[in-house]
């Protein structure tokens, strides 16, 4: 929490369930996950590690992919730690970490090829989401070029690299299918004020067309390409926004009809449908959570 600005607890049914962690309770058995490997670039924190944490508790087995090796192994033990906690009967998730920069293709290949040795996830991957990703505010006469590059190289390059290398694994090797999931944003298809981040929209543009494009290439080998758009979620990445300039918090919950910002546990229900089989028949959809800021 910022400590220049108040801010109100994100509450929501949602974030108040996943508070403390349950055991499991029924649900329809097409959301199970059990028994599925779930690769979450980004997962060491933000919404990528609550999408690991929805993972682990639907019954699937994850591997973190993040640049921060170290904290992609703290919050690997965490989820474990806190799942065997609340599950005592259950068997637990195999969750790994894995370093890498999504931005470099070399780095990427030799990660996705470290996810299925003996020792992680023999079993192939399921599902993948691309949740590493971040936003700059910069005036687009004042953005430094090499900045933008990084940017894009990670939100769009860094994208399309992991989808393409999981596709190949499953086009080429396994002769099967699997769920991509992409984060994109609600700034993919609104222009957000006051802050100016036009390279940054841009590029969650690209990831959410990007999605639409691979679901029609790859639907003839089973693989489903969605794309969750968040709106304003609270994580570290919008709390150093909100640090440096205190003022946008009331500007942007003004906005925003729900009236308050986003928790990361707002998208769980989200990914996990998507991964699941019961969105067998969803492909090239972008699903926004975004508590209703983009339709006024
Ligand atoms: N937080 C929001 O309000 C919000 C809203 C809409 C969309 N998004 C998108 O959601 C995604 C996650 O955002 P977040 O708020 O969880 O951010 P975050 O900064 O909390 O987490 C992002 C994670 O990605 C990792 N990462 C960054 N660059 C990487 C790289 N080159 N290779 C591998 N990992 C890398 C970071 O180490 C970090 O663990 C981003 O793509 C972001 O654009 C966020």
């Amino acid at each position: 929490m910022s400590s220049s600005t108040t801010i109100p607890p994100t509450t929501s049914a949602a974030a108040a369930a996943a508070e403390a962690p349950q055991p499991q309770k029924r649900t329809l058995s097409i959301f199970s996950l059990e028994g599925k490997t779930c690769v979450v670039t980004g997962g060491a924190r933000g919404l990528g590690y609550t999408m690991c944490q929805a993972f682990i508790e639907s019954g699937a087995n994850v591997a973190i992919l993040d640049l921060n090796g170290t904290e992609a192994r703290s919050s690997a033990e965490t989820l474990t730690t806190n799942y065997t906690a609340a599950n005592p009967t259950l068997p637990p998730p195999k969750v790994t970490a894995h370093t890498c920069d999504v931005s470099d293709p070399i780095s990427v290949s030799k990660t996705f090829e470290e996810i299925i040795q003996p020792h992680n996830h023999p079993s192939g991957i399921d599902v993948l989401v691309t949740s590493a990703g971040f936003v700059e505010n910069f005036k687009a006469e004042e953005y430094p070029l090499p900045r933008i590059q990084k940017l894009w190289g990670v939100n769009v390059d860094g994208t399309y690299l992991c989808a393409v290398e999981v596709a190949k694994e499953w086009i080429l090797k396994k002769k099967r299918g699997g769920s991509i999931i992409m984060v994109g944003s609600m700034s993919g298809t609104a222009v957000n004020v006051p802050q100016a981040q036009a390279p940054y929209n841009a590029s969650k543009a690209a990831v959410r067309q990007l999605a639409a494009s691979f679901a029609v290439e790859w639907a003839e080998h089973g693989i489903r390409v969605n794309c969750i758009s968040p709106g304003y979620m609270m994580t570290a990445l919008t709390q150093k926004i909100i640090d440096e300039q205190p003022e946008l918090y009331n500007n942007w919950v003004s906005r925003i009809p729900a009236g308050r910002m986003g928790n990361p546990v707002d998208l769980m229900g989200a990914v996990v449908y998507l991964a699941s089989d019961a969105s067998s028949y969803t492909t090239g959809a972008d699903i926004r959570i975004d508590g209703g800021y983009t339709v006024i």
